[in-house]
């Protein structure tokens, strides 16, 4: 695996792969597992250049304690990546990839960009679409690969790619979660023994929505926060039930068959999300 930590050399090896050539593209944060793992697999399989990029982006953390305990395992990473035949690793530094105090455009694409996340993480996705511009514009990517598990995410890549005509493919890849069903994440390693069996309800309530997903909107939703009521490890954010594609909230009576789930809470100290399509 070739590793750039500069961008000039990542974008002149790039420019040098034959133009019929494919490049697939996984962006991180690292600290990675089986679900960034399952993205660049994908890449693989469908590209001839596969290259992830590394870079926990500051301007996305809209916490600054969440920033400091963001877990960092650059080496284990990279032996990771190289066991599953990645091509090349980006991992910048953040003074190449930020001017020192430049501004951060401010994006607001309605509820894709402003509900949920973008409500309880204010310039959350500012930082996500700024730095997704920045990566893509270097990579120049054929397809670019995002997991469901960050459902909104995916949303408001596809609107960032739609706006601005990007030539570029867009495949979303399936929530890989651990046995008993959380969703992974590498925010998960914070989680104490007692958190971490907590946490299984976060999906739990969702398979739940899903296996009954013929009731009415109010009834999933009654039915989801009854999964953390009473524990005062948990602080509920948001249920929310939604359209798949413009994220507005579903009518509290219609059926929820075809909307999608998501449910923001604190587990302790760790923030977990995750979201289910319900059919
Ligand atoms: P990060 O949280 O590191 O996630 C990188 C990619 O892995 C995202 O597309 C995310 O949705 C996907 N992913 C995370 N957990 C997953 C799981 N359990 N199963 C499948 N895919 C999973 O998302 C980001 O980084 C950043 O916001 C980024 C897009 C890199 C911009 O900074």
């Amino acid at each position: 695996m070739l590793v750039f930590t500069q961008i000039g050399p990542l974008k002149a090896y790039l420019s040098n792969q034959k133009p019929q050539q494919s490049i697939g593209f996984v962006p991180t944060m690292g600290a990675l597992h089986a679900g960034h793992l399952s993205l660049v697999q994908q890449s693989k399989a469908s590209n001839d250049l596969t290259v992830a990029s590394i870079f926990v982006n500051p301007t996305q953390f809209n916490n600054p304690n969440d920033l400091a305990h963001y877990p960092r395992t650059l080496s284990l990473d990279m032996i990771l990546l190289e066991q599953v035949g990645c091509d090349v690793l980006f991992c910048p530094h953040a003074d190449e990839v930020y001017e020192s105090n430049e501004a951060i455009e401010q994006y607001n694409w309605g509820a894709i960009t402003h509900s949920l996340e973008g409500a309880y993480r204010p310039g959350h996705f500012d930082g996500v679409i700024t730095i997704v511009r920045k990566l893509f514009s270097w990579v120049r990517p054929t397809r670019a690969y995002f997991g469901k598990k960050d459902y909104q995410q995916c949303a408001v890549i596809k609107e960032l790619v739609n706006r601005f005509h990007l030539p570029i493919m867009l495949e979303f890849g399936e929530t890989l979660r651990e046995v008993d069903g959380l969703a992974m994440s590498s925010r998960n390693t914070r989680l104490s023994v007692e958190e971490r069996q907590l946490a299984v309800r976060v999906s739990k309530a969702l398979f739940e929505a899903k296996a009954n997903h013929q009731q009415l909107a109010s009834e999933a939703h009654q039915s989801m926060a009854t999964f953390f009521e009473g524990e005062p490890l948990f602080r509920l954010e948001y249920i929310a039930i939604v359209d798949q594609a413009n994220l507005t909230p579903l009518a509290p009576n219609k059926p929820t068959t075809g909307s999608v789930a998501l449910i923001a809470v604190w587990c302790g100290n760790v923030r977990l999300i995750d979201s289910m399509i319900l059919q």
